[in-house]
């Protein structure tokens, strides 16, 4: 796919991993549609990637978890500018909390209604304009949807919700020509989430954060990767590429990945 005049919907597109796919498709010369639910940070995304090039922007402001947003988004996008060419389904939340210790059980209906529902809703709302332009959707995943971390349960039972959802649509949507990407990061550095994150009290860790993982990679290089496996039409993506193993060492040696992922998080508590 080529972006020059494609029209692209990045939700969560106000910080971290959605503003910096925001810059890469406004380099790339799309047209471009910026959701998230605070409206200045989206403005500063407009202004940043008008400079970069985009053709056009468009912001609209709306909340995943409500489905009525989520086709306003759609219906807005089609208004401005005709047809939707790819749709970027990024927006996310997180916690950090033993299941044990967490107060208040609502943290994983949220995180549901985020991270799962969120992309089910947009993607119902846009499969038709999809349908129309032979177009992609992506889904940013997590490489938590193949195996689970400590800390995150519902974080990581959210991903593993759009793992299913997406192997069975990709059945149904063979030969409609609309294409599925499912991209699986690694830690991001330079984004909010650990800050937004749920603690054990349901509330955002704020600056009760952890501290960034030392293995973290930057969101720079994921939305740049990201773009080149639109641009390839591609279906899997892993960053960086050999977290692709992880799946078949949970397959062969659980008991080890278990360790190794632990010893990964333990450092990471304050
Ligand atoms: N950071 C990591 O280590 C990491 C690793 C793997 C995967 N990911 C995934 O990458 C994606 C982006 O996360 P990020 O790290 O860039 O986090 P981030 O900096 O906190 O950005 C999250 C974005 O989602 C938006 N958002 C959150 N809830 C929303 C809602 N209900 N409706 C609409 N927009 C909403 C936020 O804007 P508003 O608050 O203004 O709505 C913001 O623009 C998520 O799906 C996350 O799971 C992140």
């Amino acid at each position: 796919m080529r972006f020059e005049g494609k029209t692209v919907v990045v939700t969560g597109a106000s910080s971290g991993l959605g503003r910096q796919l925001a810059h890469e498709f406004a380099r790339r010369g799309a047209q471009l549609v910026l959701f998230a639910r605070g409206e200045e940070r989206l403005r500063e995304t407009a202004d940043e990637c008008q400079k970069l090039g985009a053709a056009a922007t468009l912001i609209v402001t709306g909340d995943v978890t409500q489905p009525q947003d989520c086709h306003r988004l759609v219906e807005q996008s089609l208004a401005r500018f005709g047809g939707i060419d790819c749709f970027v389904a990024n927006a996310g939340i997180s916690m950090w909390t033993r299941f044990a210790d967490m107060d208040d059980a609502t943290i994983f209906r949220r995180l549901i209604e985020t991270n799962f529902l969120g992309v089910v809703q947009c993607a119902q709302a846009a499969l038709k304009p999809l349908q129309a332009r032979r177009g992609m959707l992506v889904v940013i995943s997590s490489i938590q949807a193949k195996v689970g971390v400590p800390f995150h349960s519902g974080y990581s039972a959210s991903k593993h919700a759009l793992e299913g959802w997406v192997d069975a649509l990709r059945c149904e949507f063979d030969g409609t020509g609309v294409e599925i990407l499912k991209v699986y990061p690694h830690w991001l550095a330079g984004t909010r989430l650990r800050e937004n994150a749920f603690g054990s009290d349901g509330q955002p860790l704020g600056a009760r954060k952890r501290s960034p993982s030392n293995s973290a990679i930057t969101v720079e290089l994921c939305a740049h990767k990201i773009a080149e496996a639109v641009a390839q039409r591609r279906q899997v993506l892993y960053v960086p590429w050999h977290l692709c193993f992880l799946p078949w060492l949970k397959l062969l040696m659980p008991g080890v990945l278990r360790r190794y992922i632990r010893g990964k998080v333990g450092h990471q508590e304050s």
